[in-house]
């Protein structure tokens, strides 16, 4: 488990740990630090291979907050940090399929109890639950100063700057500047794609330019099927974007986006080659394909894709390699036709089953 929900303040000249506090609510793994040990003080439920009872840890293993570059600024003596909510489930391995394998996602937990159940209350809570969150965090007081809410995760690293503010985009597609002493916001443009990157300035010829990249992307999304949530609304356009003050090209149109035909094959599998499917689902494919395969509009939505019509279309792909140029390599090392038939079986289940149960959330995304 990560631990950077906490922010840790060492000593900087003797790497002494002065103190530690939380910046985000709801942590459930740990109730504090110990200063002594410098060791999180941890709820026991939390080691769910030694209670043998899942756990749904927030935050997850993605943390409160991941790889999306935070800022500080002198002038407020303020921190910028790009902070999430994500939980995640963990169970002890249950099965044989769930037993660690030398190729292909292992996380010393059941892979299947990390996939949402087939429970409509349980994907609602699991977009309700994903969120973001804007903070500005005082190190020296160990308290939030001010927070902006975001409606969804995986938003932008921040940028701050000598005059007051500070820079972030969001994964739901905005460009944002705040003060950066108060929080209140001063810009807000849409872009019209989400934003993973953080921005940066720089002057020429004596004008302050400020750039950044937009694009959706990353671990987050591709594996979070409908903890996307608004996210999923929002396409993915890789640009280069630079500002100034009095700028004044316009983005293009932004592309036509039409709901994608959903009309998935009638099921044929049983019931052991939809469970069977869905452990080899969440161990070979749930990290570009997305769980219960929904998708986020980087790699084809599968739920919708025309292979799953035939066991031979579906084993060209998954077996044969057939678009192994374009970044889908044939699985055929570590599955045998009758599994890549368990994993058809697993996909037709979750497009019927999300069609029946969840046609707004889950509507599957063009690329
Ligand atoms: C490392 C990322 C990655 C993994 C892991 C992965 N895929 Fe893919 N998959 C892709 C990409 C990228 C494409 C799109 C290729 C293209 O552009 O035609 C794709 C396409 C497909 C397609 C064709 C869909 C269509 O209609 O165009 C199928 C079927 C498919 N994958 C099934 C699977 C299955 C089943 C697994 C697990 C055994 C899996 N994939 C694992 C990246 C991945």
């Amino acid at each position: 488990m990560r631990r950077e929900r906490l922010l840790l303040h060492h000593d900087r000249s003797n790497g002494k740990l002065i103190d530690a506090k939380p910046f985000v609510d709801g942590i459930n793994w740990a109730t504090g630090y110990d200063l002594a040990t410098g060791r999180p003080i941890e709820n026991p439920e939390a080691r769910f291979y030694k209670t043998g009872k899942p756990f749904i840890a927030i935050p997850g293993a993605l943390g409160a907050h991941n790889w999306h570059p935070m800022s500080y600024n002198p002038a407020t003596g303020l921190v910028y940090i790009p902070a999430q909510q994500i939980p995640q489930g963990y169970l002890q391995d249950m099965t044989e399929l769930d037993k660690r394998k030398v190729v292909g996602f292992n996380i010393g937990s059941s892979l299947t109890a990390t996939m949402l159940p087939d429970d409509k209350a349980a994907y609602r809570a699991a977009v309700a639950a994903t969120t973001g969150r804007l903070v500005a965090f005082d190190p020296r007081s160990g308290k939030v100063a001010w927070a902006v809410d975001h409606p969804a995760a995986w938003n932008g690293g921040t940028m701050t700057t000598a005059g007051n503010l500070v820079f972030q985009g969001t994964s739901t597609g905005r460009f944002r500047a705040y003060a950066a002493d108060t929080g209140k916001q001063l810009l807000d443009l849409d872009m019209q794609s989400g934003i993973v990157s953080a921005p940066s300035t720089f002057r020429v010829g004596g004008v302050q330019y400020i750039a950044f990249q937009t694009s959706k992307g990353g671990a987050f999304p591709l594996v979070a099927g409908v903890a996307g949530g608004v996210t999923r609304k929002v396409p993915n356009i890789p640009r280069l974007v630079v500002m100034k003050i009095g700028g004044t090209v316009k983005l293009p149109a932004p592309p036509a986006s039409a709901a994608l035909a959903w009309n998935p094959p009638p099921q044929f599998g049983t019931l052991a080659q939809v469970t069977a499917g869905k452990a080899h689902f969440g161990r070979y494919c749930i990290v570009c394909h997305g769980d219960s395969a929904i998708g986020n509009g980087f790699t084809p939505d599968l739920r919708v894709s025309g292979t799953l019509a035939t066991a031979d279309a579906w084993k060209g792909v998954v077996l044969d390699g057939m678009l192994k140029d374009r970044g889908m390599v044939s699985f055929a090392k570590v599955l045998t036709p009758a599994d890549a038939e368990a994993l058809r079986a697993y996909v037709i289940d979750r497009s019927n089953w999300t069609k029946a149960n969840l046609p707004d959330a889950a509507a599957p995304m063009g690329r």
